[in-house]
Protein backbone atom coordinates (compact mmCIF):
# COMPACT_ATOMS: atom_id res chain seq x y z
CA UNK A 1 0.00 0.00 0.00
CA UNK A 2 1.16 3.18 -1.14
CA UNK A 3 0.46 6.81 0.54
CA UNK A 4 0.89 8.56 -2.86
CA UNK A 5 -2.46 9.24 -3.75
CA UNK A 6 -4.20 7.47 -1.20
CA UNK A 7 -6.88 8.66 1.00
CA UNK A 8 -6.58 8.10 4.62
CA UNK A 9 -8.83 8.20 7.02
CA UNK A 10 -6.94 8.86 10.74
CA UNK A 11 -9.24 8.16 14.01
CA UNK A 12 -7.70 10.66 16.87
CA UNK A 13 -6.19 13.24 13.98
CA UNK A 14 -6.99 16.32 15.83
CA UNK A 15 -3.67 15.79 18.53
CA UNK A 16 -0.83 12.80 19.50
CA UNK A 17 0.33 9.74 16.93
CA UNK A 18 -3.28 10.79 14.95
CA UNK A 19 -1.94 14.12 14.17
CA UNK A 20 1.85 13.28 13.10
CA UNK A 21 -0.30 10.27 10.94
CA UNK A 22 -2.33 13.32 9.47
CA UNK A 23 1.04 15.37 8.33
CA UNK A 24 2.68 12.72 7.40
CA UNK A 25 0.53 10.90 5.29
CA UNK A 26 0.22 15.02 3.58
CA UNK A 27 3.92 14.54 2.96
CA UNK A 28 3.90 11.03 1.28
CA UNK A 29 1.28 12.67 -1.26
CA UNK A 30 -2.14 11.64 0.06
CA UNK A 31 -4.35 13.02 -2.48
CA UNK A 32 -7.38 13.49 0.73
CA UNK A 33 -6.35 12.71 4.37
CA UNK A 34 -9.60 12.48 6.61
CA UNK A 35 -9.35 13.75 10.55
CA UNK A 36 -11.06 11.92 12.25
CA UNK A 37 -11.50 14.03 15.93
CA UNK A 38 -14.89 14.15 18.77
CA UNK A 39 -14.54 17.67 17.95
CA UNK A 40 -14.04 18.60 14.51
CA UNK A 41 -13.40 22.45 15.82
CA UNK A 42 -9.99 20.84 17.40
CA UNK A 43 -8.20 19.82 14.05
CA UNK A 44 -6.35 22.84 13.29
CA UNK A 45 -3.77 20.94 10.24
CA UNK A 46 -3.89 22.81 6.73
CA UNK A 47 -4.63 20.48 4.01
CA UNK A 48 -7.18 18.08 5.91
CA UNK A 49 -10.49 17.59 6.02
CA UNK A 50 -11.78 17.26 9.45
CA UNK A 51 -15.08 14.66 10.46
CA UNK A 52 -16.46 14.31 13.34
CA UNK A 53 -16.26 10.95 14.48
CA UNK A 54 -16.32 9.58 18.04
CA UNK A 55 -15.31 5.96 17.87
CA UNK A 56 -17.76 4.44 20.75
CA UNK A 57 -20.80 5.92 18.87
CA UNK A 58 -22.09 4.19 15.74
CA UNK A 59 -24.05 7.32 14.36
CA UNK A 60 -20.40 8.87 14.00
CA UNK A 61 -18.91 6.11 12.29
CA UNK A 62 -21.71 5.08 10.40
CA UNK A 63 -21.99 8.99 9.26
CA UNK A 64 -18.09 8.89 8.65
CA UNK A 65 -18.37 5.73 6.36
CA UNK A 66 -20.97 6.98 4.10
CA UNK A 67 -18.94 9.89 3.68
CA UNK A 68 -15.34 8.68 3.20
CA UNK A 69 -16.69 6.24 0.65
CA UNK A 70 -13.36 6.85 -1.47
CA UNK A 71 -11.05 5.66 1.49
CA UNK A 72 -8.28 3.63 0.46
CA UNK A 73 -5.90 3.76 3.93
CA UNK A 74 -8.08 3.70 7.96
CA UNK A 75 -5.80 4.14 11.27
CA UNK A 76 -7.15 3.02 14.24
CA UNK A 77 -5.19 5.10 16.48
CA UNK A 78 -7.97 7.40 18.74
CA UNK A 79 -6.92 5.41 22.29
CA UNK A 80 -7.18 6.13 26.02
CA UNK A 81 -5.01 5.26 28.90
CA UNK A 82 -5.60 6.01 32.52
CA UNK A 83 -3.49 4.47 35.15
CA UNK A 84 -4.67 1.63 37.08
CA UNK A 85 -4.31 -1.84 37.35
CA UNK A 86 -6.95 -4.55 38.03
CA UNK A 87 -7.42 -4.08 41.85
CA UNK A 88 -8.06 -0.68 41.87
CA UNK A 89 -11.44 0.02 43.38
CA UNK A 90 -13.03 1.58 39.84
CA UNK A 91 -11.47 -0.55 37.47
CA UNK A 92 -13.90 -2.40 36.25
CA UNK A 93 -15.60 0.74 34.65
CA UNK A 94 -12.15 1.76 33.36
CA UNK A 95 -11.44 -1.81 32.16
CA UNK A 96 -15.67 -1.13 30.29
CA UNK A 97 -14.25 2.33 29.02
CA UNK A 98 -11.12 1.03 27.16
CA UNK A 99 -12.73 -1.48 25.69
CA UNK A 100 -15.31 0.27 24.57
CA UNK A 101 -12.68 2.87 22.89
CA UNK A 102 -9.38 0.39 22.02
CA UNK A 103 -11.05 -2.51 21.16
CA UNK A 104 -14.89 -2.49 20.00
CA UNK A 105 -14.25 1.67 18.47
CA UNK A 106 -11.31 -0.07 16.39
CA UNK A 107 -13.68 -3.21 15.42
CA UNK A 108 -16.54 -0.73 14.70
CA UNK A 109 -14.67 1.23 12.65
CA UNK A 110 -13.26 -1.73 10.38
CA UNK A 111 -16.67 -2.67 10.10
CA UNK A 112 -17.93 -0.29 8.67
CA UNK A 113 -14.88 0.94 6.51
CA UNK A 114 -14.13 -2.78 5.02
CA UNK A 115 -16.98 -2.05 2.17
CA UNK A 116 -15.44 0.56 1.01
CA UNK A 117 -11.74 -0.57 1.22
CA UNK A 118 -12.61 -3.90 -0.68
CA UNK A 119 -14.83 -1.67 -3.35
CA UNK A 120 -11.19 0.53 -3.88
CA UNK A 121 -9.49 -2.13 -4.42
CA UNK A 122 -8.13 -3.46 -0.80
CA UNK A 123 -6.25 -1.15 0.50
CA UNK A 124 -5.30 -0.80 4.18
CA UNK A 125 -6.05 -1.02 7.89
CA UNK A 126 -3.24 0.23 10.28
CA UNK A 127 -3.99 -0.74 13.72
CA UNK A 128 -2.00 1.24 16.19
CA UNK A 129 -1.78 -0.97 19.25
CA UNK A 130 1.56 -1.15 21.96
CA UNK A 131 3.86 -3.06 23.78
CA UNK A 132 1.22 -3.68 26.45
CA UNK A 133 -0.18 -5.81 24.10
CA UNK A 134 2.34 -8.43 25.45
CA UNK A 135 3.49 -7.03 29.00
CA UNK A 136 1.26 -6.14 31.52
CA UNK A 137 2.69 -3.82 34.23
CA UNK A 138 0.33 -2.92 36.69
CA UNK A 139 0.47 0.80 36.41
CA UNK A 140 -1.29 0.23 32.92
CA UNK A 141 -2.80 -3.14 33.54
CA UNK A 142 -6.24 -2.15 32.23
CA UNK A 143 -4.89 -0.49 29.34
CA UNK A 144 -2.64 -3.16 28.41
CA UNK A 145 -5.69 -5.55 28.50
CA UNK A 146 -7.31 -3.97 25.76
CA UNK A 147 -4.68 -3.74 23.83
CA UNK A 148 -3.91 -7.68 24.61
CA UNK A 149 -7.42 -7.72 23.17
CA UNK A 150 -7.50 -4.89 20.02
CA UNK A 151 -4.37 -7.07 19.17
CA UNK A 152 -5.96 -10.45 19.01
CA UNK A 153 -8.62 -8.56 16.78
CA UNK A 154 -6.35 -7.18 14.63
CA UNK A 155 -4.87 -10.89 13.63
CA UNK A 156 -8.51 -11.86 13.02
CA UNK A 157 -9.41 -9.37 10.88
CA UNK A 158 -5.93 -9.99 8.93
CA UNK A 159 -7.65 -13.25 7.95
CA UNK A 160 -10.97 -11.93 7.66
CA UNK A 161 -9.90 -8.90 5.03
CA UNK A 162 -7.59 -11.40 3.12
CA UNK A 163 -9.84 -12.45 0.57
CA UNK A 164 -10.62 -9.00 -0.47
CA UNK A 165 -7.28 -7.42 -0.85
CA UNK A 166 -6.59 -5.38 2.28
CA UNK A 167 -3.58 -5.33 4.11
CA UNK A 168 -3.46 -5.45 7.95
CA UNK A 169 -0.44 -3.40 9.57
CA UNK A 170 -0.09 -3.83 13.38
CA UNK A 171 2.19 -1.07 14.94
CA UNK A 172 3.66 -1.56 18.30
CA UNK A 173 5.87 0.61 20.35
CA UNK A 174 6.81 1.81 24.07
CA UNK A 175 6.50 5.30 25.20
CA UNK A 176 5.35 7.91 22.39
CA UNK A 177 5.80 11.85 23.80
CA UNK A 178 1.75 12.91 23.49
CA UNK A 179 -0.60 14.09 26.01
CA UNK A 180 -1.25 10.53 27.13
CA UNK A 181 2.56 10.23 28.63
CA UNK A 182 2.49 13.47 29.59
CA UNK A 183 3.03 12.62 33.48
CA UNK A 184 5.27 9.44 32.93
CA UNK A 185 9.30 10.55 33.60
CA UNK A 186 10.52 7.93 30.89
CA UNK A 187 12.49 7.44 27.68
CA UNK A 188 10.03 8.31 24.71
CA UNK A 189 9.93 7.94 20.90
CA UNK A 190 9.17 11.19 19.20
CA UNK A 191 5.36 11.02 17.26
CA UNK A 192 7.13 11.37 13.84
CA UNK A 193 9.59 8.71 14.21
CA UNK A 194 7.12 6.26 14.85
CA UNK A 195 4.29 7.19 12.45
CA UNK A 196 7.63 7.10 9.40
CA UNK A 197 8.17 3.83 10.46
CA UNK A 198 4.70 2.38 10.44
CA UNK A 199 4.49 3.71 6.66
CA UNK A 200 7.55 2.63 5.94
CA UNK A 201 6.37 -0.92 6.97
CA UNK A 202 2.92 -0.08 5.38
CA UNK A 203 4.66 0.97 2.01
CA UNK A 204 6.81 -1.95 2.20
CA UNK A 205 4.03 -4.51 2.24
CA UNK A 206 4.68 -5.70 6.29
CA UNK A 207 1.90 -6.97 8.20
CA UNK A 208 3.41 -5.84 11.83
CA UNK A 209 6.06 -3.05 12.93
CA UNK A 210 7.85 -2.78 16.23
CA UNK A 211 8.89 0.83 16.67
CA UNK A 212 11.31 0.32 19.10
CA UNK A 213 14.32 -1.64 20.85
CA UNK A 214 12.38 -2.47 23.94
CA UNK A 215 9.01 -3.69 21.93
CA UNK A 216 11.09 -6.14 19.81
CA UNK A 217 12.91 -7.21 23.07
CA UNK A 218 9.59 -8.32 24.32
CA UNK A 219 8.12 -9.85 21.41
CA UNK A 220 11.14 -12.08 20.73
CA UNK A 221 10.81 -13.26 24.55
CA UNK A 222 7.38 -13.98 24.36
CA UNK A 223 8.66 -17.82 23.73
CA UNK A 224 12.05 -17.67 25.77
CA UNK A 225 12.07 -20.03 28.79
CA UNK A 226 11.49 -17.26 31.19
CA UNK A 227 9.13 -15.19 28.61
CA UNK A 228 8.98 -11.81 28.83
CA UNK A 229 5.61 -11.23 30.62
CA UNK A 230 6.74 -13.71 33.37
CA UNK A 231 9.32 -11.12 34.16
CA UNK A 232 8.86 -8.89 37.33
N1 LIG B 1 1.77 7.66 23.76
C1 LIG B 1 2.22 6.43 23.94
O1 LIG B 1 3.17 6.20 24.71
C2 LIG B 1 1.62 5.28 23.20
C3 LIG B 1 2.34 4.07 23.16
C4 LIG B 1 1.80 2.98 22.49
C5 LIG B 1 0.58 3.10 21.86
N2 LIG B 1 -0.11 4.28 21.92
C6 LIG B 1 -1.40 4.35 21.25
O2 LIG B 1 -1.36 5.36 20.27
C7 LIG B 1 -2.67 5.87 20.04
C8 LIG B 1 -2.66 7.38 20.10
O3 LIG B 1 -2.20 7.76 21.38
P1 LIG B 1 -1.53 9.18 21.69
O4 LIG B 1 -0.32 8.90 22.45
O5 LIG B 1 -1.48 10.00 20.47
O6 LIG B 1 -2.61 9.73 22.73
P2 LIG B 1 -3.21 11.18 22.96
O7 LIG B 1 -2.22 12.22 22.64
O8 LIG B 1 -3.82 11.12 24.32
O9 LIG B 1 -4.36 11.26 21.87
C9 LIG B 1 -5.44 10.37 21.92
C10 LIG B 1 -6.33 10.63 20.72
O10 LIG B 1 -7.41 9.68 20.74
C11 LIG B 1 -8.62 10.43 20.68
N3 LIG B 1 -9.73 9.72 21.29
C12 LIG B 1 -9.87 9.26 22.56
N4 LIG B 1 -11.08 8.68 22.72
C13 LIG B 1 -11.72 8.78 21.51
C14 LIG B 1 -12.97 8.38 21.03
N5 LIG B 1 -13.87 7.76 21.80
N6 LIG B 1 -13.28 8.62 19.72
C15 LIG B 1 -12.39 9.25 18.92
N7 LIG B 1 -11.19 9.69 19.32
C16 LIG B 1 -10.86 9.44 20.60
C17 LIG B 1 -8.32 11.74 21.37
O11 LIG B 1 -9.31 12.69 21.06
P3 LIG B 1 -9.70 13.92 22.06
O12 LIG B 1 -8.74 15.03 21.74
O13 LIG B 1 -11.11 14.22 21.72
O14 LIG B 1 -9.54 13.40 23.46
C18 LIG B 1 -6.96 12.03 20.77
O15 LIG B 1 -7.09 12.53 19.46
C19 LIG B 1 -3.56 5.21 21.11
O16 LIG B 1 -4.23 4.12 20.54
C20 LIG B 1 -2.56 4.75 22.15
O17 LIG B 1 -3.03 3.67 22.91
C21 LIG B 1 0.40 5.37 22.55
Amino acid sequence: MQLKNATVLITGANRGIGLAFAREALARGARKVYAGARDPASVTLPGVEAIKLDVTRDDDVAAAAERARDVTLVINNAGIADFGGFLAKDSIASARRHLETNLIGSLRVAQAFAPALAANGGGALLNVLSIASWINRPSLGVYGMSKSAAWALTNGLRHELREQGTQVLALHMGFVDTDLTRELDAPKLSPDEVVKQAFDALEAGAKEVLADALTRQVKQGLSAEQASYLQA
